[in-house]
């Protein structure tokens, strides 16, 4: 158990001794550690019901605590309880922590099956910065959220079927050149995508020659079928490449094609049911006035003073199928075929209305018990503080802005590192461009907008990643120094408050990590991680450990030990590999 938990169940006894019914209690980590590491506002919300003094209950709530609490606890302020952990209890935890593979991490008790929907990008169309912080923030959240206990199913919904694919199949009719195709499939069909692109902006006739093929395929035609098998296998293999360097993978690639049977069905089924119509030819979903309060009806749009439709179109008068419908449909599937929990999307903000509509239409088909979540993110922007763009003005490629951060992290490298041969530090300027970027999107709230500068990414100064590296190869440094792992001693004792500011901190993993989902915020974990280097740093230069000796010693060979093995798992847990040396 976290010391927290020790603490709220020693508060729930308490109050359950003096009032009878099961009472839960919750406490938080202390605003000021000078008051003591946690507090609660129990008597202050029970007084408040009770009618009572909250001061005069918080005495009796603190009278009756169990004898086996790990704190002290006082009155502060109008009845906020504070409690102040034993140092004895500390040094348990630190023991318990260092000795456990999890880091006293234990997994949830109603372990969830949970849809990760992330990274998601279209066949053939560019696989944009957008995407990347799908990516990233999708896959550190499955990380975290598997290490915690649940069942997590990754699902790559790729666009792989869609308008794009008409254009596509017209240039490669037309322009395609077999050689780059094989070379570089995904910068080949971006080439292609872009020249009918332009192409049919241009004129007329293009656009409807593209639209016939895409009737032509959607209709089984052998040869446009033929393509877009190819188109996607190749799209396919450039996306592996890209995300095998980026370390993240998937249990499932469900293409919004896989849905394509199911979804004539589908809609007669919600016409059937009422929940869908028609409208000038197409089939729409409208608000069916079960939300009162019309700012929260997302079928309902305000437009020159009034309340007017924004339906969901399922349908399109000329029989085609919407993003829409096929995710209606891919709700049901995961619903029936892995009895999804959760589904949780992480997709741009700009997608938020469609996802409230999603969200609601699965309530009226009984989908409801799901936990749906829109995990939405803002946009990356570049030094210039408008949305990032490449120099010729086109939206920056996924692979070419990781290696513009392989290319800094070089210089840092360079500048910097300790390392003899050319290898290690190659391998070392890899690591450090990509977790730059990684941490860089992990670190920013997902909502707010982050400006993309490389340079400050990849210094080993500030809230960084190579910051965090040199906090773990400083930590782990102490046993090369040593020439010895460490081994675990049962004798320690924390008496400098560098010390002890790091113990306390150490101690509060197992109570953060969680916190990450409430949310889906990994910057939750990042700000730890940075807190925890922080205070190790303070520490290290505080607490001489190799000139000390006996319990002193032992105690600080355990605190450098516990600090690497959280930075290390934390970092983990961001999809973050720290190197040993750098
Ligand atoms: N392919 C979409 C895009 O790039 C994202 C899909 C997200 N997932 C979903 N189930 N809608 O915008």
């Amino acid at each position: 158990m976290t010391l927290a938990q020790q603490l709220e169940s020693a508060l729930s006894h308490s109050l359950t001794s003096l009032f009878g019914e099961r009472t839960t209690a919750t406490v938080t980590p202390a605003a000021d550690s000078r008051f003591g590491d946690y507090q609660s506002n129990s008597a202050m919300v029970l007084a408040k019901t009770r009618k009572t003094n909250p001061r005069a209950l918080a005495a009796e709530i603190i009278a009756a605590l169990p004898s086996d609490i790990p704190a002290t606890a006082e009155i502060a302020g109008p009845g906020f309880i504070n409690f102040r952990i034993l140092p004895e209890k500390y040094t348990a935890r630190i023991l318990a922590c260092a000795s456990s593979p999890t880091l006293g991490i234990e997994p949830v008790t109603e372990p969830q099956t949970i849809v990760l929907d992330y990274s998601a990008p279209n066949v053939a169309k560019p696989m944009h910065v957008g995407h990347i912080r799908s990516t990233i923030i999708g896959d550190s959240l499955s990380r975290i959220a598997r290490f915690l206990g649940h069942r997590i199913i990754r699902d790559n919904h790729i666009g792989d079927w869609g308008t794009q694919f008409g254009m596509v199949t017209w240039s490669w009719k037309n322009i395609l050149n077999e050689e780059n195709l094989l070379a570089n499939p995904l910068a080949e069909l971006l080439r292609l995508y872009r020249h009918a692109s332009d192409a049919s902006k241009a004129d007329d006739s293009i656009r409807e020659a593209c639209r016939l093929e895409l009737v032509k395929l959607q209709q089984g035609d052998a040869e446009n079928l033929a393509i877009w098998h190819r188109c996607l296998d190749l799209s396919k293999k450039g996306l592996q490449e890209i995300y095998h360097r980026l370390d993240v993978s998937f249990d499932f690639w469900l293409g919004e094609s896989s849905y394509n049977d199911e979804l004539a069905p589908l809609v007669e089924k919600l016409v059937a049911q009422n929940i869908a119509r028609e409208s000038d030819g197409a089939i729409c979903i409208f608000s069916d006035h079960s939300i009162t309060d019309a700012t929260k009806d997302p079928f309902l749009i305000r437009k020159d003073g009034e309340w007017t439709d924004f339906p969901m179109m399922i349908r399109k008068s000329d029989g085609g199928f919407n993003y829409a419908t096929t995710d209606i449909a891919t709700i049901v599937y995961r619903d029936r075929e892995w009895q999804a929990d959760a589904i949780w999307y992480v997709v741009d903000h700009r997608q938020s209305s469609h996802f409230q509509q999603l969200f609601h239409v699965a309530q009226r088909i009984e989908l409801g018990h799901i936990d749906l979540r829109h995990v939405a993110f803002g946009t990356i922007l570049g030094t210039d503080g408008k949305p990032l763009k490449t120099r010729a003005g086109d939206l920056p490629q996924l692979a070419d802005v990781l290696d513009d951060a392989i290319a800094a992290a070089r210089s840092t490298v360079n500048e910097r590192s300790r390392l003899e041969t050319d290898e290690e530090r190659a391998a070392l300027a890899e690591n450090i461009g990509i977790s730059a970027v990684k941490f860089t999107e992990l670190a920013h709230h997902r909502m707010s907008d982050y400006v993309f500068d490389l340079a400050q990414m990849v210094s080993l100064e500030g809230d960084t990643a190579p910051y965090l590296f040199y906090s773990y190869v400083r930590s782990r440094g102490i046993f090369r120094k040593l020439e010895r792992e460490f081994i675990l001693g049962q004798d320690i004792f924390l008496s400098e408050e560098a010390e002890q500011n790091l113990a306390r901190l150490l101690c509060r993993f197992a109570e953060v990590l969680p916190t990450v989902l409430d949310d889906c915020r990994p910057n939750i974990l990042t700000n730890y991680l940075l807190e925890v280097a922080r205070a190790f740093h303070s520490f290290f230069e505080a607490c001489p450990v190799l000139k000390a000796e006996g319990v002193a010693q032992q105690t600080r060979l355990t605190l450098c030990h516990l600090t690497a093995a959280t930075l290390e798992k934390g970092m983990g847990l961001l999809g973050i590999q720290v190197p040993e040396r750098m």
